[in-house]
């Protein structure tokens, strides 16, 4: 898909179709958008006749196709309703967007102009808006069938898909910053669609070696310094909690290290740290049959740390960013770890495993511990952590627990610019107990009760030594049924917060 901004005369200027909103009727606005107030003008009343017989209400996400309008250069017009212009909120701009590509992809259009970025959403700027626009529109444009088999035919037959979109803009001085505002929803969008990819990929391609394949073809790519450690090297590290998971399976395990240098040379990191088990069967531990496929998914936090490193690298972002990925897979086998079984971290701590499918925080503790080597300024945690995040918070919101209130607020404040939300969960000293031990210094499991905050609780006994945070993503980096995919989140989270630590600097 090809994006480009332009500022159309919509009296001259030909499309396969325009795009235009009408709000629903109320007492104290209007109906038409500008541009659909243009077209009516040019029209000579032909969007208002349209309204007053009743064919567009202005309802929220629904569209009405319109074809030779009187005096209109283009085909085409695609009316999209957009509710009550006092309820229009960030959410409406994305449901009126997602419709409006719902309907264009129904006709034979190859390109479009775009005439809704320039509609007031609450007080956000061009930028945002633009930005937005095009992230939604590769998000609900994203298909995976790299591993179909192609069919010729089917493809020759195939109606035309929408090849250019063109975003419509008011005025002309605003070009330049739309511009902007439309590569970094590229880059975005490409970081996501990477994300997705790795996540949806079957666990026997997406092995924790394809990982490092990708994030070292990343790195060439970008020019930006990869490193992977293998088996021995992380033996070398001391990283037994690590080592204890990998153990049962027949892939190598890899620590995947990326360094996006942008910054200063003294500006201290930040280190982003993904999940990445390629699949979680539970280990001895093993886990129900059902759904149990939905577990190659759980490398969905290593999935939006390369996201987010091949969207920082599009934008060039001038930050210190280091990615550590822990990946292997959680297998059952005569090797592997039993309940019961000890650990020695790299820390020095020792964890007694008490159910082998509580694989994540023993192989992040390892990682978290490897990422005081350089000095962050912050560590953000990324994980598919655990089922009772998904029952807290559905697939709404990412679970957000932090040791300090004010990184975990500059991440709450990304999720919502980035229409990607967390919420923040308590940690509270009072859950501690529920990880004691009576061999080790701790269990690795803290019983039914609030399992996503003991999860937490686990990795914080880690992270003593900076200011961290972590996301758990359980509910968030994939949808279940027959929408199942990855969602590519929390890649727009991640991104607006390291937008928003440049600003701040
Ligand atoms: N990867 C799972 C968490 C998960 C489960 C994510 C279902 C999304 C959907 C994790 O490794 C796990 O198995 N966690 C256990 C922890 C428990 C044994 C304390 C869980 O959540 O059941
Ligand atoms: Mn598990
Ligand atoms: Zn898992």
């Amino acid at each position: 898909m090809e994006f480009s901004i332009k500022s159309s005369d919509l009296g001259k200027d030909s499309y396969d179709c325009l795009v235009v909103g009408v709000f629903t009727a109320s007492e104290t606005s209007s109906q038409l958008s500008n541009a659909a107030q243009a077209l009516d003008v040019l029209s000579g009343g032909y969007i208002a006749r349209m309204i007053q017989q009743g064919d567009m209400t202005g309802k929220l996400e629904s569209t009405v196709m319109l074809h030779h309008i009187p005096n209109l250069p283009s085909q085409r017009v695609l009316l999209v309703g957009l509710g009550k212009q006092e309820d229009f909120t960030e959410k409406s701009y994305i449901k009126a967007i997602k419709a409006a590509v719902k309907a264009l992809n129904q006709g034979a259009i190859s390109q479009a102009l775009i005439c809704l970025a320039e509609i007031s959403v609450q007080s956000q700027p061009l930028h945002w808006k633009i930005a937005r626009l095009v992230e939604t529109i590769a998000d609900v444009t994203y298909k995976f069938d790299a591993i179909k088999k192609k069919d010729a035919d089917a493809e020759k037959n195939c109606k035309k898909s929408i090849e250019a979109l063109h975003i419509n803009i008011s005025q002309v001085s605003d070009i330049k910053l739309a511009e902007v505002a439309m590569a970094e929803g590229m880059a975005l969008a490409k970081g996501v669609s990477l994300a997705k990819d790795l996540g949806n990929l079957p666990p026997n391609v997406c092995t924790p070696t394809y990982l490092a394949n990708q994030a070292q073809a990343l790195a060439n790519q970008y020019g930006f310094k990869v490193e992977v450690l293998e088996r021995e090297a992380i033996a070398q590290l001391g990283m037994g909690s690590f080592l204890g998971v990998t153990q049962g399976s027949d892939e190598p395990p890899k620590l995947i290290v990326m360094q996006h240098l942008k910054g200063q040379n003294d500006q201290k990191p930040v280190v982003l740290v993904g999940k990445g088990i390629t699949f979680d069967t539970g280990g001895i531990s093993l886990k129900p049959g059902a759904e149990m496929d939905e577990m190659k998914y759980d490398m969905c936090g290593a999935a939006s740390v390369i996201g987010t490193f091949k969207t920082i690298a599009e934008l060039n972002l001038p930050l210190n960013v280091i990615g550590i990925i822990p990946t292997c897979e959680n297998m059952p086998s005569g090797r592997a770890t039993r309940p019961g079984d000890v650990l020695t971290s790299m820390s020095g701590l020792t964890i007694e495993v008490l159910n082998t499918d509580a694989e994540g925080r023993l192989i992040l503790c390892d990682a978290l511990t490897y990422a005081e080597r350089f000095e962050p300024s912050a560590v953000i945690d990324i994980a598919t952590l655990t089922g009772a995040c998904v029952i807290a918070l559905g697939a709404h919101a990412s679970g957000l627990f932090s040791n300090n209130d004010a990184l975990a607020k500059q991440l709450l404040n990304a999720g919502e610019t980035a229409l990607d939300r967390a919420w923040h969960m308590p940690m509270w000293d009072d859950y501690q107990p529920q990880l004691d031990s009576n061999f080790a210094d701790m269990a690795n499991i803290g019983g039914r009760a609030a399992g996503s905050i003991t999860a937490a609780c686990f990795l914080s006994r880690f992270t003593k030594k900076y200011d961290w945070a972590h996301l758990d993503i359980a509910g968030t980096a994939w949808k279940s049924g027959k929408e199942k995919g990855g969602t590519g989140r929390p890649v727009p989270l991640l991104t607006a917060f390291l937008q928003a630590r440049i600003q701040a600097k």
